[in-house]
């Protein structure tokens, strides 16, 4: 008779495993949470389909049973006690959407002593604890996965892991903080202020229990960390990453980028060195008509750069509640096709030598290459070519000079844009500029990414 070879060569237990329902287990339910539960009821039969099996929500740990009861119905056990559900035999998967670094990693640590997969969307927790938390389930081969950290809504950690496996990433550059890219846009479009602009992307969900994470560059610091570990297979490295975010950003900078041709966005970039790794967060100009300088609102991009596919580009909402519930659930259905296969056989959720400690280093911030935009006031118009020199003198290269448009309020200003150049020298170089008679005030500098080569 014949007998199908894969099916009579497959252990009984895994053939269980394959049919039984994902028991999912979720600590947290505020706006990704209740995203999760919505689109997992909504759109079970496609998700079951996809996932080989039923994918079950069982248990939600939350602070305020009261209001989780009005979103999850009787359909779901409740309980305040998050270690309830990390721990509890039943679970097969914990989904980890609170946030935070303190309990949660204790949580999650938990889960997989336990034996359970960890499905998390808190970056935060990962590119601080994360070289501990991977290191724990690879000791009890289980899966920590976190498509919805990053880029909520774009499947960047899929790409990198297993679209681009044939790569060497060369850099990988995005705008990965939807808060900001949002603040930005609104400024720039709408006029609105700062605070007003923050205001509304609260309202709407998309900044972080703590705001300044956003406007400091910190939640993009942490993404970023998640991606170069992919990307280059380095560890994590959150502490050494450079972080600037946008609050010390100047309107009149906005303006003058705009006149030179540039939008400014607040950029996370990973890039590959000789010596080491670049690995920085901070407002940079691009040019104006590149894809990157559209991208508007909360939305996301990503561009990677790799040795065989070349460019490549990935777009989609960065934050809110069903975009994050998309790459969660995405997730739990890779659980439940990889539950009960061997840890071997799985493309890992790091990069291939994240856990070598003599990996990649993080190069100095003396050691950043890129050109820069320069904002030099000063005293009379005619001192444009004094600027010039004075920069071509400490060996920057200068591309282009010119004059910032007049506005009420504002002093004369010389804009420059450089060539390539260390930041080491261009800091020396800022200095003895900012020494001369000729500059009336500080001089501003941003860095500028071409993102094409
Ligand atoms: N606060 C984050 C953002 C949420 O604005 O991008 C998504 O990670």
């Amino acid at each position: 008779m014949y007998r199908d070879p894969v099916e009579s060569l497959e252990p009984l237990h895994h053939r269980q495993a394959a049919i039984r329902t994902l028991r999912v287990g979720m600590i947290g339910i505020g706006t990704v949470g209740s995203g999760t539960f919505r689109v997992l009821a909504r759109n079970r039969a496609d998700i079951a389909a996809r996932a080989g099996r039923s994918i079950e929500l069982v248990m939600v740990a939350a602070r305020n049973l009261e209001r989780a009861a009005g979103i999850v119905g009787d359909s779901v056990a409740l309980t305040a006690d998050a270690m309830h559900v990390a721990t509890h035999p039943d679970i097969d998967v914990v989904v980890e959407v609170a946030g935070g670094t303190g309990p949660a990693r204790d949580w999650v640590l938990a889960a997989i002593a336990h034996g359970k997969h960890v499905v998390t969307a808190n970056k935060a927790l990962l590119a601080v604890h994360g070289a501990e938390i991977f290191a724990a389930a690879r000791e009890k081969g289980v899966i920590v996965a976190y498509e919805g950290a990053v880029a909520v809504s774009i499947p960047i950690i899929k790409a990198l892991r297993e679209g681009l496996a044939a790569n060497r990433i060369e850099w990988v550059a995005g705008i990965i903080n939807g808060t900001t890219n949002f603040i930005l846009s609104k400024m720039r479009d709408e006029g609105l202020d700062f605070a007003a602009a923050l205001a509304q992307a609260q309202a709407l969900g998309y900044a972080e229990a703590d705001p300044s994470f956003d406007i400091e560059g910190i939640d993009a610091a942490h993404k970023l960390t998640l991606l170069a570990a992919n990307a280059f297979g380095m560890p994590l490295r959150f502490a050494d990453a450079q972080v600037e975010g946008i609050t010390a950003l100047q309107g009149v900078d906005v303006a003058c980028a705009e006149q030179l041709g540039y939008r400014i966005k607040l950029l996370g970039v990973a890039r590959r060195q000789a010596a080491g790794v670049e690995l920085r967060v901070q407002p940079v100009l691009v040019p104006a008509a590149h894809l990157m300088a559209q991208v508007n609102g909360s939305m996301n991009a990503v561009m990677v750069k790799s040795d065989a596919a070349g460019l490549t580009m990935y777009y989609g909402a960065g934050a809110g509640s069903e975009q994050t519930a998309s790459a969660v659930i995405a997730d739990l259905v890779d659980v439940a096709r990889l539950d009960g296969v061997h840890a071997a056989q799985h493309v890992p959720h790091l990069g291939v030598h994240a856990h070598a400690t003599n990996a990649l280093a993080v190069l100095p911030r003396a050691a950043v290459h890129t050109s820069h935009y320069l904002r030099v006031p000063v005293h009379a118009l005619d001192q444009i070519q004094a600027i010039a020199a004075g920069l071509a003198e400490r060996k920057v290269p200068v591309r282009q000079v010119a004059l910032a448009a007049e506005r009420p309020g504002v002093g004369p200003q010389v804009l420059v844009l450089t060539g390539p150049v260390e930041q080491g020298a261009l800091d020396l170089a800022v200095h003895a500029l900012q020494a001369r008679a000729e500059v009336a005030g500080p001089v501003t500098t941003l860095r500028v990414e071409s993102l094409e080569g």
